[in-house]
């Protein structure tokens, strides 16, 4: 597998290098549900809006907020056993003193917002990517990410550093966790860069009671002043300098090499810069895992020539195959034409050149904030191919032509094409419907499943649904096995038989598993968020 990726990505860079693109973007064999989703919420995903500029909340930031819950999370780790990380055990452990603070909830409460948990990406991966965000919502470094992290669904040990430990102790702690001293000195300071201490949580550290937050230094932004003004002790960060003694915590811990590291990250000629040095810890931070959970490759760039779910609907002896192409800065060429191409599944209809379907529209791609630091650009093509249902289509393929003189470059997932693994079972995308009760505008979605068989077929669904209807923590995604009724308004037609079952609007991904004359057929992770079912209200 990770063989078959780095083929890929080799030929993904030969490629580009031939037709002379400025810079190769890597690419990724499809399918692949993990990283496809992962580029699309760090690139395309709607984090960013509750994190830009470094929002405020409740006199401290939304970002500081994300970052302390991930330091959090992930302090269970032990290196000694290899147990616990960022698991988002830290959903069982909210009553403990140590994790103390509104911000912990009302993150949660964020994420789960968003919605979005999937089967290939829980709350782990949600809480770790809601770092990478704050730190980019403030101004602070890009930072890598990688998904795959495993949900636990039990509390850790109780061992998130608390401020009047000695520096012995955190100095264990932060072995523990795997990181050394100079690096507890590193990944404090990067972390107290944002937000501050809460006289409601710790007033035995802010101790004057008309303070709502001591903020660790003078700016909200991601930067170096938390150091700065250490070293120039002009700080007012209670944890250095509060009148508690017992509870300067990061003195004891910045002080605790003679300020030679905080040094270094104030001064211009260091090549261990705050920013590149917050970068790699934080990265390694929210990277820290039980061992045995393995983690995807790091994303940095967002993938080229990515397709969206490919969506199927029959009709009167025809198939209509739509999907999208995103193509990542492109160059601005209004003589640019893209067709999609296809074989059928019998290897009669197709020319052996393929079958051709032109795209319909372009749209521009919207960024998130981490996109948008990076200056991207990007066109969204669609294809919604007319297909033969009895020779039907196999795999499908891209021909990008600047139509400027330069060879075509041809986009086929790295040789194989994208490839329909069967047609015998799918949702039927314009059959499938969403549905508002104009009784009271709730939305359910009525899902349509084709099978190509009779009615002695039986299929059913596994939905996810990250809504989970909790409504304090822990919030754990939904996921529910459904078995289709024959779907009465959509009467056999052809050699298809259409099964339904309603299901949530906030369903994410379903499976589906049909039985048709004694075999097996399965979809896997079909992408809900891209459908377009007719609207109907009843
Ligand atoms: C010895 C280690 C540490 C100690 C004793 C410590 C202690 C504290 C305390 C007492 C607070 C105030 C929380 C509240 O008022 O509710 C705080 C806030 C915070 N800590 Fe730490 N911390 C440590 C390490 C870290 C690390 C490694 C990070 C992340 C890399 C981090 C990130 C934060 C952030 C972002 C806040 C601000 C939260 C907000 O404003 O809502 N801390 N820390
Ligand atoms: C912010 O702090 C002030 C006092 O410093 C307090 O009156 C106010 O209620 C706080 N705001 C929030 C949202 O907590
Ligand atoms: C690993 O260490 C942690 C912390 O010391 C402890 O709570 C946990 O029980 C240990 N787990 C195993 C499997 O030994
Ligand atoms: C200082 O903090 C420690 C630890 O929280 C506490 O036990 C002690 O009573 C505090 N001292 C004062 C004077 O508040
Ligand atoms: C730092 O400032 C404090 C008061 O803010 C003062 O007591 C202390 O002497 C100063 N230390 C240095 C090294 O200037
Ligand atoms: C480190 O810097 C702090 C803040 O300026 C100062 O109070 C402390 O004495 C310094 N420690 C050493 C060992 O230089
Ligand atoms: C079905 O296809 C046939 C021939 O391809 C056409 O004559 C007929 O009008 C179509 N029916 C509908 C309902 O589209
Ligand atoms: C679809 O393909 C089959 C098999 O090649 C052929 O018999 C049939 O005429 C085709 N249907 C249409 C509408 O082209
Ligand atoms: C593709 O075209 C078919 C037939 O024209 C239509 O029913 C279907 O909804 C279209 N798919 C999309 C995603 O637009
Ligand atoms: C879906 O919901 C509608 C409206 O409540 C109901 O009439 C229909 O029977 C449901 N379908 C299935 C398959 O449960």
């Amino acid at each position: 597998m990770v063989q078959s990726l780095r083929v890929s990505y080799v030929r993904a860079i030969i490629t580009f290098t031939l037709v002379g693109y400025a810079r190769g973007f890597p690419t990724f064999q499809w399918p692949n549900p993990q990283l496809a989703y992962a580029d699309s919420q760090l690139y395309e995903g709607s984090m960013g809006i509750l994190v830009q500029d470094c929002a405020p909340r409740d006199n401290t930031t939304i970002p500081a907020q994300w970052l302390r819950i991930a330091y959090h999370d992930m302090s269970t780790h032990d290196i000694d056993n290899g147990t616990g990380g960022l698991d988002t055990s830290i959903q069982y452990e909210l009553d403990r003193a140590q994790n103390i603070g509104k911000g912990m909830a009302e993150s949660l409460n964020d994420f789960k917002a968003f919605r979005i948990a999937a089967p290939f990406f829980g709350m782990a991966d949600t809480i770790a990517l809601g770092a990478v965000f704050a730190v980019a919502g403030c101004g602070g470094p890009l930072i890598p990410y990688s998904a795959g992290r495993v949900d636990a669904t039990v509390a850790g040990p109780e061992t998130v550093p608390e401020p009047q430990q000695d520096l012995a102790s955190h100095t264990e702690a932060f072995r523990r966790q795997g990181f050394t001293p100079t690096e507890m000195i590193g990944l404090v300071a990067c972390g107290h860069t944002l937000g501050g201490v809460r006289q409601s949580d710790f007033p035995l550290v802010v101790t004057d009671p008309e303070e709502d937050v001591q903020t660790f230094d003078k700016t909200t932004n991601f930067d170096n002043a938390v150091v700065s003004e250490y070293l120039q002790n002009t700080t007012q960060n209670i944890l250095v300098v509060g009148p508690n003694v017992t509870t300067r915590s990061d003195f004891r811990i910045f002080s605790s090499d003679g300020n030679t590291t905080m040094q270094r990250y104030v001064d211009l000629l260091s090549s261990y810069t705050f920013s590149e040095t917050c970068q790699n810890l934080i990265e390694r931070m929210i990277n820290t895992v039980p061992s045995g959970v393995t983690l995807s490759q790091p994303i940095s760039e967002p993938f080229n020539y990515v397709i969206s779910e490919p969506l199927l609907s029959y009709r009167n002896g025809t198939l209509a195959m739509a999907t999208t192409l995103r193509v990542i800065n492109p160059s601005d060429n209004p003589s640019r034409t893209i067709t999609m191409l296809w074989s059928d599944r019998q290897g009669s209809f197709c020319p052996s050149s393929g079958c051709t379907s032109p795209s319909t529209s372009t749209q521009q791609v919207v960024f998130s904030l981490i996109g948008n630091i990076q200056g991207l650009t990007g066109e969204r093509y669609s294809f919604n191919a007319t297909i033969n249902a009895t020779t039907s289509i196999s795999k499908f393929w891209f021909k990008i032509n600047e139509n400027e003189g330069s060879d075509p470059v041809i986009v086929d997932n790295g040789g194989s094409g994208f490839v329909i693994g069967q047609d015998t079972v799918f949702i039927d995308n314009s059959r499938s419907e969403n549905v508002i009760l104009s009784s009271s505008f709730n939305e359910y979605r009525k899902v349509v499943v084709a099978v190509r068989g009779d009615a002695s077929s039986s299929v059913s669904i596994t939905s996810s649904d990250p809504n989970s209807a909790a409504s304090t923590p822990p919030y754990v995604l939904i996921i529910i096995t459904t078995n289709l009724q024959l779907d009465e308004t959509n009467p056999a037609e052809g050699v298809f038989t259409f099964f339904t079952a309603n299901v949530s609007e906030t369903v994410n991904f379903l499976s589906i598993t049909g039985d048709v004359g004694g075999s097996s057929y399965t979809q896997d992770n079909f992408d809900m968020t891209v459908v377009n079912f007719p609207f109907v209200s009843t």
